[in-house]
C-alpha cells in the first residue's frame, strides 16, 4: 500500500470506512434500461431526446433471463436500473434484485412494493417543488412529487434523486424538508437543458448557488443528505485535478463501443467493465447518459462519482484530499447498500463534518496535480 495512504489510514474513522469497502469487495458495474416504456414525458429527458425507446425491450421472458445469465457470466455484480420507467416492470426488476447489487431510478408514480424488495435502494426522481415538478414532469397536470411522497411515506429504502435547476435554487430547502419529513433520504443531481428551454432550467447559469444551497442542506440535515460537498463541487465546477469534465475523461463508457475506442487509449482512467445497455438488452450506447449526448450539457451525478473514484491516485496529496476520495467511495457503496446501510448511514454526520473545510468561505487551495504514480494497494477499483 502507498505509504501516504497508510499514514492517512492511521485515523480510525478513515480506516473503518476503508475496511468496510474492502470487506464488501470490488464492483463490476453495468447499466440497463429495463424498459423502453414510460408513463411520463419530462421536459428534456435524455432518454426520449435521443429516441432511445426505439430499442424495444425483449418480449420473451426467456430472452430477459438469458441476458441476466450473460451478465452474471461476464462478471457483473452491480447494475444501475433505469429506462423508461422501471416500476412498470416489477417482475424483471425482481430478477435483477435477486441476482445483483443494484440501484433503481424511478419517477415515483407507482410504488415498488416492500415485499420482495426489502433492501432495494430506490432513487426517486424529483425536479423541483410541486409547481415546478408538475410543469417539468407532469405536463402541467400531474403533481409527480406529491405522488412520490405518498407512495414512499416513511420508506427508508428511498433516497430522492433531486435534479436541481439553477433558477429554482430557492425551492431546494422546501423540497429537501418535505423529503426528510416524509422519512426518506436525499441525494442530488443537476439538470442538463437538452431541449434548450433556457430560463430557470438553463444549466449555462451555472450550479454555484445550487452547490451552496446543497451545503446548507448538509448542515441542516447531515444524517439525511447522501451527497457530499466534494461530489457536488466536482459536478458544478466540472474540474478534477486540472482535467475538464467530458468524454475524454469520463469513466462510465461502454468499454467495447466503437465510439469510445479513441478515448479509451488516451491514458485517462475508465471503468474497464462498464456497458450501458439499451432497452433491447442487445445493443449498447456510448455512455450512461446517451449515445450522441453533448457532454457540455451533462452533469450526471453518478458518472461524477465514478470519475472521482477512478482517480484515486490523484487524491493522495494530503489527508483532506484522501478523505474527499474515500468518502466518495464509501458513499457509493452505502447508497447502493453494498455495505450495511443502517450502521453506515449513521456515519453521515461525521463524513460531512470531515468535509466541512470545503464548505467554509475561505476554501482550501485548489488540489495539487500529482504526477507521481502511486500504488493503489490491493483495493481493486478499476472496474467500479
Ligand atoms: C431517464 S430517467 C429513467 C428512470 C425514471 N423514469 C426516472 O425518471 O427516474 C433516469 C434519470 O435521468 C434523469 N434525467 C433525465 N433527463 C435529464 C436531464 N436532461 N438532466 C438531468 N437528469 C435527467 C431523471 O431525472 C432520472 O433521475
Ligand atoms: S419519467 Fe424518467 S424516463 Fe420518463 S420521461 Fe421522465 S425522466 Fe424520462
Ligand atoms: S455525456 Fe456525460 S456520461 Fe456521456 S460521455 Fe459525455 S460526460 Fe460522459
Amino acid at each position: 500500500m502507498d505509504s501516504r495512504m497508510q499514514q492517512y489510514l492511521s485515523d480510525p474513522f478513515l480506516a473503518h470506512l476503508y475496511g468496510e469497502i474492502r470487506k464488501a469487495g470490488p464492483l463490476k458495474s453495468a447499466q440497463i434500461d429495463i424498459t423502453h416504456v414510460c408513463n411520463l414525458r419530462c421536459q428534456g429527458c435524455y432518454f426520449f431526446a435521443e429516441d432511445l425507446d426505439r430499442f424495444k425491450a425483449p418480449k420473451q421472458e426467456s430472452d430477459f433471463d438469458a441476458f441476466v445469465e450473460r451478465e452474471k457470466a461476464r462478471g457483473t455484480n452491480y447494475m444501475t436500473v433505469v429506462g423508461g420507467e422501471p416500476s412498470l416492470m416489477l417482475d424483471r426488476l425482481k430478477k435483477i434484485y435477486d441476482n445483483f447489487y443494484l440501484v433503481v431510478v424511478t419517477n415515483g408514480t407507482r410504488r415498488i412494493p416492500y415485499e420482495g424488495f426489502e433492501n432495494l435502494p430506490i432513487a426517486v426522481s424529483v425536479w423541483g417543488d410541486h409547481e415546478t415538478d408538475t410543469n417539468l414532469r407532469g405536463q402541467g397536470r400531474l403533481d409527480v412529487f406529491a405522488r412520490g411522497l405518498a407512495n414512499y411515506k416513511d420508506d427508508r429504502r428511498v433516497a430522492w434523486y433531486y435534479t436541481t435547476t439553477p433558477g429554482n435554487v430557492h425551492e431546494i430547502e422546501s423540497v429537501v424538508r418535505q423529503c426528510v419529513e416524509n422519512g426518506n433520504y436525499v441525494s442530488f443531481n443537476f439538470y442538463g437543458d437538452i431541449s434548450q428551454a433556457s430560463g430557470a432550467v438553463d444549466h449555462r447559469r451555472g450550479f454555484g448557488e445550487v452547490c451552496r444551497e446543497i451545503d446548507r442542506m448538509i448542515e441542516l440535515y447531515p444524517e439525511r443528505i447522501l451527497l457530499t460537498s466534494y461530489i457536488a463541487q466536482s459536478v458544478a465546477t466540472g474540474e478534477l485535478y486540472g482535467d475538464r469534465w467530458g468524454h475524454e475523461v469520463c469513466c462510465t463508457l461502454t468499454v467495447d463501443h466503437e465510439k469510445n475506442a479513441g478515448r479509451l487509449q488516451n491514458g485517462k482512467p475508465y471503468n474497464t467493465h462498464f456497458r450501458a445497455y439499451n432497452p433491447d438488452l442487445q445493443t449498447t450506447r456510448r455512455c450512461c447518459a446517451g449515445d450522441d449526448r453533448d457532454c457540455s450539457n451533462c452533469f450526471e451525478c453518478w458518472a461524477h462519482f465514478s470519475w472521482i473514484i477512478l482517480n484515486m491516485e490523484r487524491h493522495l496529496g494530503s489527508k483532506q484530499e484522501f478523505t474527499n476520495w474515500l468518502t466518495t467511495m464509501f458513499l457509493f457503496y452505502l447508497s447502493n447498500r453494498v455495505v450495511d446501510f443502517d450502521s453506515g448511514v449513521r456515519l453521515m454526520p461525521e463524513i460531512h463534518r470531515r468535509l466541512a473545510p470545503l464548505r467554509e468561505p475561505a476554501a482550501p487551495a485548489a488540489p495539487t496535480l500529482l504526477t507521481e504514480t502511486a500504488t493503489i494497494g490491493d483495493l481493486v477499483i478499476e472496474s467500479l
